[in-house]
């Protein structure tokens, strides 16, 4: 197994449209899609196209939000996961189990933002790098 291209950097926010608004008008970043909930995932999320990636903007949704924690540790925000495409997410998965990586949660892959299969493994393993796999989109280059 080995990773492809960025897909998405991710950044927490306690304010996605004071987010948004600030990539737009510090650095010209206004190629964004609309602000969207995602309830059952625990977070808002929005991604700037930036041409070569995304930064993919998320503000917790409800008690439950797995970004709470991070904006308790970081109240004004940050950078918090870079997000790799792969070829085939459960041997991705499985790569990582069997190098001694910690996939956080059940291990299951589950359907993120964009709609397809995604992993986390866990900071530790990467020297304090929050790691997303995700499965390759269709069509995606
Ligand atoms: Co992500």
């Amino acid at each position: 197994m080995k990773i492809g291209r960025l897909n998405h950097i991710g950044v927490a926010t306690p304010d996605i449209e004071a987010a948004k608004a600030t990539w737009a008008a510090l650095y010209g970043a206004d190629k964004a899609t609309p602000v969207k909930d995602f309830p059952h995932l625990g977070v808002k999320v929005c991604f700037i196209d930036t041409g070569n990636t995304e930064i993919e903007l998320i503000e917790p949704l409800g008690e439950g939000s797995p970004i709470r924690k991070f904006l308790e540790n970081n109240p004004k925000g940050g950078q918090h996961h870079v997000c790799f495409e792969v070829d085939d997410i459960i041997a991705a998965r499985d790569a990582m189990r069997d190098r001694g990586a910690t996939v956080l949660g059940s291990g299951e892959p589950y359907i993120g933002a964009h709609g397809v299969p995604v992993i986390f493994v866990h900071p530790k393993d990467t020297h304090g790098v929050l790691v997303e796999l995700m499965q390759k989109p269709e069509g995606a280059h």
